[in-house]
């Protein structure tokens, strides 16, 4: 059957029109023209007749076999568009609209932080990404998105899963680049004994690895895995939520800053390790809050330690369950909101209810993000702009900034 590829679904699939309804190809761009055979709601092995002029070489040698990115085969271009319009797709299905900023881009081999599967094997050890939808283990010595740190420490962490892993079960490394080295989170494996730990921490130790956690276990801490936030210098917990790429990082914290305008007083929610709470406390007071008590004690302990800083405030608190109520917003000038991917329903009401002048909403959400807005542009804030951020460069995911204010609050442009 020969179809052409009207769009993209939002995991990156194409999407024709089959006789019976859509029809979803991997791999393909709108506008191409395929050939396969249909399955399902599948056209299998599709051969492409007409390509898109978006199309590119994959730059990555393991884009056909792994599943580490789907995007590999579309310009940067087509992809920051694409991302910016499943953004106001969403928005426009809640009824709202805004001015988009243009996309800032990460660049390949700039991922700091990911979760790799491994196994040991007979004679060693497989360590990389799955494959597309599969369980198959997909080696990745070439690949093109993460930090060349974190490459060069593929040998290292190939030992602790010979050391470690099991043979008939995966294990997950969370690794993070750090200042003092590579940090690493597994979790699965041998449960630890005193032979193990002595050979992962000489492991650590050989291969120059800043800490190992095992299964929430600290096995080895050779120097503290700092991360720079600001003008501090933060001690993440293991596994920690940090934003993927150095430079993501920058472009969310410039666009925080942007949208906050200058301020005197701001609370920070979801506020992680202090990605933005740190760097914000150079010039306004900061109360942050979490659900992770590690996490602000971490940030606490760098707030301490760097002079200069305006009075920080922590909170580890749950947010779903008991978010921030409308009189704890006294006094606040900014509030930067930042939650996981089911939005921040309760707590924006209680935002809303505050008044609070200046939202920076940050979101890797865009359907949860469209579905809080439109609550706040329906009690009288203005959505004055989104800029979209892909630090997660070939594959669906979104993140971005966006400045509410009320109508009365000068306007801020990036
Ligand atoms: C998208 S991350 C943002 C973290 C931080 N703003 C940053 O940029 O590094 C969301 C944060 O929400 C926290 N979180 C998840 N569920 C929570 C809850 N119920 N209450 C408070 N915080 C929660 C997570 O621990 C995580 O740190």
């Amino acid at each position: 059957m020969i179809l052409t590829v009207e769009r993209l679904g939002h995991l990156g699939d194409g999407i024709a029109q089959g006789d019976a309804g859509p029809i979803f190809v991997s791999g393909m761009l709108p506008g191409e023209v395929v050939e396969g055979e249909v399955s399902g709601d599948r056209l299998l092995a599709p051969k492409i007749i007409e390509p898109s002029p978006m199309r590119i070489k994959p730059p990555c040698s393991h884009a056909r076999s792994c599943g580490g990115c789907l995007m590999q085969h579309a310009s940067d271009a087509f992809v920051g568009q694409w991302k910016i319009d499943s953004v106001k797709g969403a928005l426009a299905g809640q009824g709202l609209e805004a001015e988009f900023l243009p996309i800032s881009i990460s660049p390949p081999q700039s991922r700091r932080r990911a979760t790799l599967a491994a196994r040991r094997t007979k004679g060693g050890a497989l360590l990389g990404f799955h494959a597309r939808a599969s369980d198959t283990l997909v080696e990745i010595p070439n690949c093109q998105l993460l930090h060349p740190d974190l490459i060069a420490a593929m040998a290292g962490l190939e030992d602790l899963v010979r050391l470690g892993g099991s043979r008939s079960q995966e294990i997950a490394l969370t690794v993070t680049k750090s200042m003092a080295g590579v940090d690493i989170d597994v979790s699965g494996g041998k449960p630890l004994d005193s032979t193990l730990q002595l050979a992962l921490a000489r492991a650590v130790e050989a291969h120059g690895f800043a800490r190992l956690t095992w299964n929430g276990e600290t096995v080895a801490l050779r120097s503290q895995p700092v991360q720079r936030m600001g003008r501090a210098s933060v001690v993440p917990p293991p596994g920690a939520f940090l934003q993927a790429t150095e430079h993501g990082e920058a472009a969310l914290l410039e666009a925080v800053k942007t949208a906050l305008g200058p301020q005197k007083r701001i609370v920070d929610l979801f506020a992680g390790c202090g990605t933005f709470a740190l760097p914000l406390a150079e010039v306004a007071e900061v109360h942050a809050v979490e659900g992770d008590a590690a996490m602000m004690a971490a940030l606490e302990k760098a707030a301490r330690q760097v002079a200069g800083l305006k009075r920080v405030t922590v909170e580890a608190r749950d947010l779903y369950r008991r978010p921030l109520e409308p009189d704890e917003f006294k006094g606040v000038t900014g509030v930067v909101i930042d939650p996981p991917r089911a939005g921040a329903e309760s707590q924006v009401k209680c935002l809303i209810v505050a008044k609070v002048p200046v939202i920076a909403m940050v979101s890797c959400n865009p359907i949860t993000f469209a579905r809080d807005a439109k609550a706040l542009v329906a009690a009288g804030y203005v959505l004055e702009w989104v800029q979209v951020v892909d630090q997660f460069r070939w594959s669906a995911h979104v993140e971005l900034v966006a400045r509410f204010a009320q109508p009365y609050i000068g306007r801020n442009t990036a």
